[in-house]
């Protein structure tokens, strides 16, 4: 919980998340679009909501259900406010705080005093940091701005400042003039405001403007009519207040935090070698002396121990993989690879894969809730689905645990220190006893007791002569009949070879 009485937090935050994102051109709500491993929306509440001490609302009107429910996922026991038909900014934040009194009498609580920060559903890459400095800034304000000084304005609404150099009025860029354009600080759409200064002016706002909605932007000059202060913060990086409304600036913000993930990675420790091909999201834990190569992609819940490396070319997903291990060419979803352990190259780890620590899963080696025990390996060309491996074990090349009769899935047991035989189907549900050994092509559909060595022998039959009767004229007869001019023991009479 937040400290109450300290001064960066806050009373109440208020996401806005109603506007339409019709520029995204997208059947999924903006909001709800992900970039570095949470939505847009989850980054803004990530960053906003640990500095509400009493509650948390988001504003929503287009896709309702689907904004709402996400909301709740994310963060129960957020309030879901929902806009009217009257459009703005500033109808947004009153429906929020209308809500949010709303909620608070039902139960039986007074209404909130204090203050509101207030945050856009779309700005995913504010930093906490950031908002609990505009709440230290200037507790005496009644409005507190947080601004930024762009190169480019273009868009924005214009933060207008008086001689003290407090703010007076933001004007959006439709209403703007010339005059007003050329100002270079811009409303980054983030502010801190008095509570009850709210319940004042909001539900009164003028509509009075280029595009008919009532402006958040417009309690500013409420505020300072009423003799109150109002201050304004320049963000440090106004990389921060980039908002997306389409694609390109969605995958502009997704580079962003990525750049930000692995800085401070890399300042805490991790090789990146290659910064513009790895992709880290936000909530990845990488140890120190963590080597990450060109092409790797950790992605939410992945969690890697000290000195691993991983990559080239690896995509993670939840999995943990411990200290010392090498992971190279691998897709993988939650797995756990232990420490000094070695996967791939072109090794597909599916939910479930377990290996421990020293063991291998090798080139072209798919697993699925499979238990690999310490020093145990798969080193080649298999599948373990549903299956306990034990310690030091060795399973041959090219092995399938069958673990699917067509209708159930069923599990396989191999002991400690067993010889799993090259191209061996072990059939589920089996048992391999300890320190078995299994025969090349063996197809082992009965439990095989410690110790002992099981076979399912076919004899093999050799039928000499067979491909030069059988597909005369062809490279292979010509090639075989070349081999039998070459063996000593031919005899030219008697092309056939019938020493049978
Ligand atoms: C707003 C600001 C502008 C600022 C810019 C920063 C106003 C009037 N203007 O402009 O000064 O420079 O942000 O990005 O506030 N929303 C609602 N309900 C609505 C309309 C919008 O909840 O009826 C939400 C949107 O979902 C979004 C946020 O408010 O999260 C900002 O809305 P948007 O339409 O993008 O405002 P801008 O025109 O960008
Ligand atoms: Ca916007």
């Amino acid at each position: 919980m937040p400290d109450p009485t300290s001064a960066t937090t806050c009373e109440a935050v208020v996401v806005l998340a109603a506007g339409q994102g019709t520029r995204m051109r997208s059947a999924t709500p903006k909001v709800l679009h992900r970039v570095a491993g949470r939505s847009l929306l989850g980054h803004a509440l990530a960053a906003a909501a640990p500095l509400a001490t009493g509650a948390t609302v988001v504003v929503v009107r287009h896709d309702r259900d689907q904004v709402a429910g996400h909301a709740q996922e994310i963060l129960p026991g957020v309030v879901v406010a929902e806009q009217d038909e009257v459009p703005g900014t500033g109808r947004a934040l009153w429906c929020g705080v209308a809500a949010l009194d709303a909620a608070r009498a039902a139960a039986d609580l007074p209404p909130l005093t204090g203050r509101v920060l207030v945050t856009c559903g779309d700005v995913p890459a504010i930093r906490s940091s950031t908002l609990a400095g505009l709440l230290s800034a200037d507790p005496g304000a009644a409005v507190v701005v947080l601004t930024a000084v762009l190169g480019d304005p273009g868009g924005y609404g214009r933060v207008l400042r008086g001689d003290d150099g407090s703010v007076v009025a933001i004007v959006e860029h439709r209403d703007a003039t010339e005059d007003q354009r050329a100002v270079a600080e811009i409303n980054t759409g983030v502010y801190v405001l008095d509570l009850q200064l709210c319940r004042d002016v909001l539900p009164g706002l003028p509509a009075a403007n280029a595009q008919g909605e009532q402006y958040l932007t417009d309690v500013v000059a409420a505020a300072v009519a009423r003799g109150l202060r109002v201050g304004g913060v320049v963000v440090g990086d106004a990389g921060e207040a980039d908002g997306v409304n389409d694609r390109v600036q969605l995958a502009q913000a997704g580079a962003r935090l990525n750049r930000r993930e692995l800085e401070r990675h890399m300042r805490a420790g991790v090789t990146v070698v290659d910064p513009t091909t790895t992709w880290v999201d936000v909530d990845v834990e990488l140890d120190q002396d963590v080597t990450l190569l060109p092409g790797t992609q950790l992605l939410a819940g992945t969690r890697v121990g000290p000195g691993a490396v991983v990559g080239p070319d690896t995509t993670l997903s939840g999995c943990v993989v411990g200290a010392g291990a090498r992971v190279v060419r691998t897709h993988g979803s939650d797995a756990v690879v232990g420490a000094g352990a070695e996967v791939g190259p072109f090794a597909y780890l599916r939910p479930g894969t377990d290996l421990g620590e020293r063991g291998k899963i090798g080139t072209f080696v798919e697993t699925k809730n499979a238990t690999i025990g310490a020093g145990s390996k798969v080193p080649h060309l298999s599948y373990v689905g549903d299956a306990r491996i034990g310690v030091g074990s060795n399973i041959g090349a090219a092995c399938v645990f069958v673990n699917y009769d067509g209708v159930t899935k069923r599990a396989s047991v191999v002991g400690d220190h067993v010889r799993i035989g090259s191209d061996n189907m072990i059939v589920a549900p089996v048992v391999v006893g300890d320190g078995a050994y299994t025969a090349a092509g063996a197809v082992i559909r009965k439990d095989v007791p410690a110790g002992a060595l099981a076979m399912s022998v076919a004899p093999q039959r050799t039928v000499e002569g067979w491909v030069a009767e059988r597909r005369p004229g062809t490279a292979s007869a010509r090639a075989a009949l070349a081999a039998q001019d070459d063996d000593p023991r031919h005899d030219p009479q008697n092309p056939q070879g019938a020493h049978a």
